[in-house]
């Protein structure tokens, strides 16, 4: 109705965090501090991708990162964005990024959190204008405030996530995280600069109608994929895939769905990263009501050894994730 297109945009990110901090009297703040410095850094890369054709930020950097990846401009200039953002707010000691071999140290040895982050998803959609995103997980951390941080404070596992989210640029900017209750959408609004709340609570369907996977790897899928998007198929679902990891995750996340990228022969672990695309998309899933897995066991139950891990991924409406499950059990 008239009304709907007509009423003003409501309550802003700032403000919203700000509400939710004053619900938590002993809470320091610096948790909302550091959603905030997010929000930041994605409005800068958001400002970055909306003109990467402009100013010759497209195209590959020639580089290699740690995973082997052809590195893109964007991915590099999303990553350095980040990292400046979170090194000026203060409260995260420490980074890991797709983009970085090692632990990134802020400088900041008095901040309490440690980030995980995907800079940019989707590198490959990046020069052909398709929705790409940004992904990240907050861990508190387990070294002593004041000392320098380590390793281990991003090999805590999944479960011990305090917050994650992602930033997806499409034909709307969003930003979308958890801090383990239930998941917040906001919308970004260009001309205001601010990000307004438009997803007060994501529930993803129980059930969906939408597969998404690389089908070109049909024939390196186990059988059991094969059973399971057979039975898809027959159904009369839906396939989608974008090829940015977080722009499938949200449309299954709204729609109903399941996303696939299993194990190949050529990738034993999958393509994913556990870190910083896995567990967080997984504390989303579960918050959201959704389900995620590596075939046998939760996303976030699976026990990280190292920060660039790999994992399949199986995750959405929990109906769908769990008769992946059943298939996946009966032939392993
Ligand atoms: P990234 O761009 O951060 O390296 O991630 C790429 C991932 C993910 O975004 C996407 O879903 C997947 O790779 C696509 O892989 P395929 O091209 O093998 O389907
Ligand atoms: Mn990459
Ligand atoms: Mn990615
Ligand atoms: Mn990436």
């Amino acid at each position: 109705n008239e009304n709907a297109i007509a009423s003003p945009v409501g309550i802003t990110l700032d403000r919203y965090i700000k509400r939710k901090q004053s619900e938590f009297p002993f809470a320091s703040g610096e948790l909302s501090q550091l959603l905030r410095d997010i929000a930041l850094a994605g409005k800068i890369i958001n400002r970055e991708v909306n003109r990467a054709g402009l100013i010759d930020i497209t195209g590959a950097f020639g580089n290699q990162n740690v995973q082997g990846e052809q590195q893109q401009k964007l991915d590099v200039v999303a990553n350095i964005r980040f990292i400046r953002a979170l090194k000026n707010g203060g409260e995260a000691c420490a980074i890991i990024s797709e983009e970085t071999d090692e632990v990134i140290l802020t400088g900041n040895e008095h901040g309490k959190y440690v980030v995980a982050i995907d800079p940019l998803d989707g590198s490959s959609n990046i020069d052909v204008n398709v929705s790409i995103g940004t992904i990240f997980s907050i861990y508190r951390r387990a070294s002593p405030i004041g000392e320098a941080p380590i390793m281990e404070d991003f090999l805590q596992g999944g479960r011990k996530q305090v917050a994650a989210g992602y930033i997806l640029y499409g034909s709307s900017t969003m930003m979308v995280y958890t801090t383990g209750h239930g998941v917040v959408g906001f919308t970004y609004e260009n001309s205001l600069g601010e990000f307004f709340l438009s997803h007060p609570d994501l529930k993803i369907p129980k059930q969906g109608s939408i597969f998404s996977c690389n089908e070109g790897y049909w024939y390196q899928y186990a059988e059991c994929v094969r059973l399971y998007l057979d039975q898809c198929k027959r159904q009369g679902y839906s396939g989608r895939y974008i090829g940015s990891l977080v722009a499938d995750f949200h449309r299954n996340l709204l729609k109903g769905g399941i996303y696939l990228y299993p194990a190949l022969p050529t990738q034993p672990e999958g393509k994913l990263r556990l870190l910083y695309e896995c567990y967080p998309l997984a504390f989303l899933a579960e918050q959201a009501g959704g389900r995620a897995i590596n075939g046998s066991q939760a996303i976030l139950d699976v026990i990280p050894t190292s920060l660039h891990q790999r994992s399949p991924l199986f995750i959405g409406s929990d109906a769908m994730v769990k008769e992946m499950e059943r298939q996946y059990l009966m032939e392993n």
